[in-house]
């Protein structure tokens, strides 16, 4: 049993971006980017008071729509936590609200089955022992301000009793999601990372952890996952020669945190052909919803979150516990596979039948999930020139979104 095993099984998780910044509404790097007034932003920690938050609600939609963990921001690049920090006054017990919305996020969520995972930002923009270039003070004046050892020293050692706190008071951690991107902290070890690994793996001993500890992938430690991000990687993602477990990230709209204006919402076709692309990789699909400062869920969201559980509850099956297939699809489909069953999602409405590759011969019973009708073999038809190993089948009705099962004997 590898620690990694439930994760690669599970295929699907659900990525909470949450905060102050939910209240401008303007995503997670209003911060930064939008030149706020000394101490106008700070400020909102008196505002923030989300009356309708209910995790068991959030849960029940992310299980429902086949979810099977679920990534929290415990704390943004803003600097304020989400969970009742012994080392700092910026954050979620000292808000109007009061409660440690992490602890009943955690709670909520393993009572529904799902594994919980912390999210925990590298950056704190707010504490002079942090520096980069991708900064409020560097978006308001140009500068990135000098920085003084004994305060780096006190911000890594920040750093490090945030996640001890969050690795030791929340009960089984079975995720840490490390975040910063940036290339610029690509040659230094900014954080002090092997003295953060050694804590969280002598008191989670099973818990995975991502790669963005560190930016440069191939001349460092193994990572027990990667996170490549919005996009479908064209492969398994491979990293010093050998194939890793890795998860896409992707937004629902195009922001991280709750932004009102932005109604670009995916539809559920690219959600599912997005999951399905990761899992034919042998990846994860991590998908996003910035929560209200209300704490709801934005309507749209719930309505996608919904429409993924219609979904899932027919074609689940080609999603969990499924990886690579060892076949080539046919045109417009992609395949995922677990055992002796192929799954063949299709990605646009077939305009005839399905010429399928590399299987003739093999194939004991086709079924388009959606319906439960089977798709009859065909033998005998035009003056198309088939390979001798290619099968034409017809797709009894099969549209794009749709998965057939393909068993072979
Ligand atoms: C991007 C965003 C960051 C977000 C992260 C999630 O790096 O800049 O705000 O948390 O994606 O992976």
């Amino acid at each position: 049993m590898k620690r990694t095993d439930w994760f690669t099984e599970a295929r699907f998780g659900l990525f909470l971006h949450w905060g102050l910044y939910a209240i401008p509404g303007r995503g997670e790097w209003t911060y930064a980017m939008d030149k706020w007034e000394p101490g106008v932003y700070e400020n909102l920690i008196h505002q923030f008071d989300p009356q309708d938050y209910d995790p068991a609600e959030w849960a029940h939609l992310a299980k429902a729509a086949g979810m099977k963990y679920v990534v929290f921001t415990t704390r943004h690049h803003d600097g304020f936590c989400l969970f009742d920090s012994h080392y700092t006054d910026y954050k979620i017990t000292n808000t109007p609200y009061g409660k440690d919305v992490t602890r009943m996020l955690a709670d909520a969520f393993r009572a529904e089955g799902l594994k919980v995972g912390f999210y925990h930002s590298l950056p704190d923009w707010t504490h002079p022992g942090y520096r980069d270039p991708e900064s409020p003070e560097f978006y308001q004046t140009g500068q990135v301000p000098p920085l003084d050892p004994a305060d780096h020293k006190a911000y890594q050692d920040l750093l490090y009793h945030h996640i001890e706190q969050l690795m030791t008071e929340y009960g089984k951690i079975d995720i840490l999601f490390l975040d910063y991107t940036s290339q610029h902290k690509a040659n230094e070890d900014y954080f002090d990372r092997e003295r953060i690994l050694e804590m969280v793996y002598r008191l989670q001993p099973d818990i995975i952890v991502n790669d963005r500890l560190s930016y440069f992938k191939d001349n460092v430690r193994d990572f027990d996952y990667y996170t490549p991000e919005i996009c479908i990687p064209n492969q398994q993602q491979q990293v010093k020669g050998k194939e890793v477990p890795w998860e896409t990230c992707t937004t629902m709209n195009n922001h991280w945190g709750y932004c009102p204006t932005d109604e670009a919402y995916k539809t559920l076709h690219t959600l599912t052909s997005g999951l399905i692309g990761c899992v034919s990789k042998n990846g994860n699909l991590l998908l996003n919803v910035g929560p209200e400062p209300s704490g709801k869920f934005p309507p749209m969201a719930v309505s996608r979150l919904k429409d993924l559980a219609d979904w899932y509850r027919i074609n689940g099956e080609a999603v969990f516990g499924c990886g690579r297939s060892d076949y080539t699809a046919p045109y417009g489909c992609i395949y995922t596979q677990k055992g002796q069953t192929i799954y063949c999602y299709l990605l646009v409405d077939p305009m005839g039948d399905l010429i399928l590759p590399q299987i003739k011969g093999k194939i004991q019973k086709i079924t388009l999930l959606r319906t439960g009708a089977d798709c009859a073999l065909v033998d005998h038809w035009g003056f198309e020139l088939l390979r001798p190993d290619e099968q034409r089948i017809r797709t009894a009705g099969a549209l794009a979104g749709d998965v057939l099962k393909i068993e072979l004997k």
